[in-house]
């Protein structure tokens, strides 16, 4: 959450910063800001998106080769212009931006009104570009170490950006816990919380580590810890195409991405799945074969739809690795006294690979001892790299904040992961380990099947686009699928929406259903059909709306539900991957008739870096 962008080198600054804000706006959307150094340090800012600062500053001189821009997600203060990044310090002679949460601001106010600071705004982050003034002023130091010096003081997570404007031609950066990576240009510098606003100028990047401290100036990097020991910039080549980071012809991004979902899911499986050799690899697995064979039990921590993938994954390896699992929302695991021992693996999943909760989580686990396999999308990301072993997704950047291709990427590589493993339990036999990869391999061919239904489902969106409230039902494997339905629904078009085991409605949300409550029940053919066709009649005796999901050539379930949508037939275990995609393609088509942002949904963000 909040995107931060900076430029150093021998360009005009503001529209590479401008461009790379665009691009970093699914990160945070509720105001944008810029400073510009060139002589003096002007900056700009603005509530609203980039497009309202981009307009603000049409008409002021924005020359400048050095410079650096934020867009923010709310976190202390509303959003107002006031609020938005860069700050000043009390002089205006220092600005900075800023990704994280300073959490002893409070104490470093007070101390600092004590010295004659003032503050303006009622952000945690114009403490830290006073706290880095008031060092400087006290030690006669460089910009560089008061900014050192400042890192000693603040608790909390940042990824930060300083200018000055008594050292000009200088940049300084540096992190702890919110990503911050550098794209290393032939004189010139990029910075920005995630590689896309980088890779349409250089494909070389360094990912900064925590508690390290970049300074750019006179074409160099130089990268030292917060002690101040050099560090030598491990430089990487980055793969990504420009044109996956763009809309492609679609009208959203969520579209375009859901669209994709037959690619992208075959993208986690190659390399993987080789199923003429009749071969499974994962890289990450065999790292840690032994521990699989021998864990006494799995414990998944995620969070949002991260956890509805890891749910599934609960399914699979019980059912074909029979390894006991624990699902856990990373943000309670993390605040609990969980039972951990060396004999447990943890698996975290993350699309973004900077959730602040499930890196906590990571760290619970791995100082109890357990071994940490990580499942994440954006290469190189944080939780990449905190955990021991792990496998990509691979599903190329996710830039609609509501996932969708990350989270059928996620279940692919969760099933091969459960597939790897029971057949080396043994408790997956080479027949049915067979049948499940030729299955697995016919995945991609029936998501696009159910791309097909989007006319179809476009027109029952058309009926149900003004309704206040929406349930979701359906047992085992497609369970988490009607708890992803909900939270698609909820989240891009604020309509309340809720998920449940379709048995559990009778002990509760029955209340809710009369003939204006849509109940979305996930019916195919599975080893609980027969049990959900009898939930859907309990509906439909309290007059319930009933949208089916239903496997192609169902005929008993079209006689009961309003309205039918078929998907086609594949093993249970398989379903989640097609299930899914009508119901983001609902959500998608709902959200749009409601006029409703379906990329950039109200108070969301792509990548939760606070708890
Ligand atoms: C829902 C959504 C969120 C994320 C959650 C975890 O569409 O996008 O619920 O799934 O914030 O994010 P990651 O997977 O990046 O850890």
């Amino acid at each position: 959450m909040c995107g931060i962008v900076a430029y150093i080198g021998h360009r005009e600054a503001c529209p590479i910063i401008i461009k790379g804000l665009r691009r970093l706006e699914y990160r945070g959307y509720d105001s944008a800001g810029v400073a510009l150094l060139n002589g003096q340090l002007s900056v700009y800012k603005k509530k609203g998106k980039v497009a309202e600062l981009e307009a603000f500053i049409s008409d002021k001189d924005t020359h400048a080769n050095i410079g650096m821009g934020h867009t923010r997600w709310a976190t202390h203060g509303e959003p107002n212009d006031v609020n938005a990044h860069p700050h000043y310090s009390t002089s205006e002679r220092i600005a900075i931006i800023h990704n994280g949460i300073i959490e002893n601001y409070a104490a470093l106010k007070t101390h600092l009104q004590q010295q004659g600071h003032e503050f303006h705004s009622d952000t945690d982050t114009e403490v830290f570009v006073n706290l880095i003034e008031e060092i400087q002023k006290q030690n006669h130091c460089t910009l560089e170490e008061a900014v050192r010096l400042a890192l000693h003081e603040v608790v909390g997570a940042y990824a930060i950006v300083v200018l000055s404007k008594d050292e000009p031609g200088q940049l300084i950066a540096a992190r702890k816990g919110s990503p911050l990576v550098i794209g290393v240009g032939k004189d010139e510098f990029f910075l920005a919380s995630d590689a896309t606003p980088i890779i349409e100028y250089t494909n070389e990047v360094v990912y900064v580590n925590d508690y390290e401290i970049a300074v750019i100036k006179d074409g160099k990097l130089d990268i030292r810890t917060k002690e101040d020991v050099q560090q030598t910039p491990y430089i990487q080549k980055l793969e990504l195409a420009l044109d996956s980071i763009e809309k492609g012809g679609y009208e959203h991004f969520m579209m375009k991405e859901i669209f994709e979902q037959p690619r992208s899911i075959l993208d986690s499986m190659r390399g993987r799945l080789e199923l003429e050799a009749g071969h499974l690899n994962m890289g990450g697995v065999r790292a840690y074969e032994r521990k699989f064979m021998t864990a006494d039990r799995i414990i998944i921590v995620a969070c949002g739809t991260s956890w509805h993938a890891g749910l599934v994954a609960e399914y699979l390896l019980e059912d074909l690795a029979r390894i006991p699992v624990e699902v856990e929302y990373a943000s309670e695991f993390r605040y609990r006294n969980p039972i951990i021992t060396e004999r447990d693996i943890v698996i975290a999943i993350s699309q973004s690979g900077e959730t602040a909760d499930t890196l906590a989580a990571i760290e619970l686990a791995k100082s109890k001892g357990a071994t940490i396999f990580g499942i994440c999308n954006v290469v190189g990301s944080s939780i990449a790299r905190a955990t021991d072993a792990g496998a990509y997704t691979h599903a190329g950047p996710e830039i609609g904040v509501a996932s969708t291709k990350a989270f059928t990427a996620q279940v692919t590589v969760l099933t091969l992961l459960a597939m790897i493993v029971g057949h080396k339990r043994g408790t997956l036999s080479d027949t049915k380990l067979r049948e499940l990869m030729m299955e697995l391999n016919n995945i991609p061919s029936k998501v696009e099947k159910a791309l097909l239904l989007n006319t179809e489902i476009e027109q029952i969106a058309e009926i149900f686009k003004d309704v206040a409230n929406f349930l979701y039902l359906g047992r085992g494997y497609n369970f988490p699928v009607a708890l992803e339905g909900a939270l698609k629904l909820k989240e891009i078009s604020y309509i309340h929406a809720e998920g449940y085991p379709a048995a559990e409605m009778k002990h509760g949300p029955i209340a809710l259903i009369d003939e204006n409550m849509p109940v979305v029940v996930i019916a195919t053919k599975d080893s609980s059909y027969e049990k959900v066709v009898s939930n859907i009649q309990e509906v439909k005796a309290r007059k319930g709306r009933i949208i089916a999901v239903v496997t192609e050539g169902d005929d008993v379930i079209p006689q009961m539900a309003e309205f039918v949508i078929e998907v086609p037939a594949t093993s249970e275990v398989l379903m989640p991957l097609v299930s899914v995609v009508p119901l983001q393609l609902l959500s998608y088509h709902i959200a749009v008739m409601r006029g409703c942002n379906v990329d950039q949904p109200r108070n969301l963000a792509k990548s939760v870096t606070v708890e």
